[in-house]
């Protein structure tokens, strides 16, 4: 799920766990329904919302053996302090922790009953690049066994690597809903040339039919499409004595697919 600052997803992620009463609409996990006095079938639910609450005079440990249900074993708690790479410190009272370890310590408590449907809000604030990748590895060996995720997130880099589908929340409102594979085939291709006469080359390009995207970055970039064969492209661009020093080819990622999807929304309403 992902979104401008204050678009909602905090609020809708809330919602899920019967934290507020909402005025419309209904919220059901696995057909059970959730409200503020309905909570059954939150027991299959784990989350981390916002930021961890977290006493500062207990342990990491005393955390989870506080959170754990009966049938999870002192062995699955230390799996998981072991998985998030916390075994140095989580024998340490929680207000020495930093950041980025009262965040595995959040994540850690939504994952330690093992839950079906894991709800993460921004789970990688504050992780560093090797904790980010240890959690993508725990979240896709867990979504392999079936547990179902909603993650929300603004880094997008690290997002993409990750969901099999998105939601984009602009204003209280879904604007986007599909899988990633359907927004990339919708997102433009191009193939970015560096040349020895760039505004030569452009005009050549343009003659002979092809569609380029304006930029006054100092290189040259033509809209990709099954039609589209470098071959050509070097062949016609050699014969008028045109060097081409580098290609590319572009596809756009999350985060220019996102921008425009919010950019359309913003003109759709004036
Ligand atoms: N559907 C809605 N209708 C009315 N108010 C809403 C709705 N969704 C969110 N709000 C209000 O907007 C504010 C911000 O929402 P929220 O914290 O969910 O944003 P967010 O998307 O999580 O933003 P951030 O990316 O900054 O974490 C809250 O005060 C919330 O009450
Ligand atoms: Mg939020």
């Amino acid at each position: 799920m992902v979104g401008p600052n204050g678009a909602g997803k905090s609020t809708i992620m809330k919602a899920i766990l019967g934290l507020f009463n909402y005025p419309s609409g209904k919220i059901t996990i696995d057909g059970q329904p959730v409200s503020q006095t309905s909570h059954q079938a939150l027991e299959k639910v784990g989350a981390l919302i916002e930021y961890p609450g977290i006493y500062p005079f207990l342990s990491g440990l005393q955390h989870l053996e506080l959170f754990s249900n009966d049938g999870v074993s002192k062995q699955q708690v230390m799996e998981i302090v072991d998985k998030m790479k916390m075994g140095s410190y989580i024998k340490r009272k929680a207000k020495t922790y930093s950041l980025g370890m009262k965040q595995k310590l959040g994540i850690a408590l939504a994952l330690v009953n093992h839950p079906e449907f894991v709800i993460l809000d921004e789970p990688m604030n504050g992780l560093d690049p090797q904790a980010n990748k240890d959690l993508r590895t725990i979240i896709m060996d867990l979504a392999k066994q079936g547990t179902t995720f909603l993650i929300s997130s603004h880094i997008l880099s690290e997002l993409e690597k990750l969901i099999d589908d998105l939601v984009v929340i602009d204003k209280g409102q879904i604007v986007y809903r599909g899988d990633m594979a359907t927004l990339e085939s919708d997102s433009t291709r191009s193939m970015v040339l560096q040349t020895s006469d760039n505004d030569k080359a452009k005009d050549i390009l343009t003659q002979n039919g092809y569609q380029l995207i304006d930029s006054d970055e100092g290189h040259i970039s033509i809209v990709e499409d099954e039609k589209t064969k470098m071959a050509d492209i070097i062949k016609l661009l050699s014969t008028n004595d045109i060097e081409i020093e580098d290609v590319k080819h572009v596809h756009s990622d999350l985060e220019t697919s996102l921008l425009n999807l919010l950019q359309n929304d913003k003109v759709k309403e004036g």
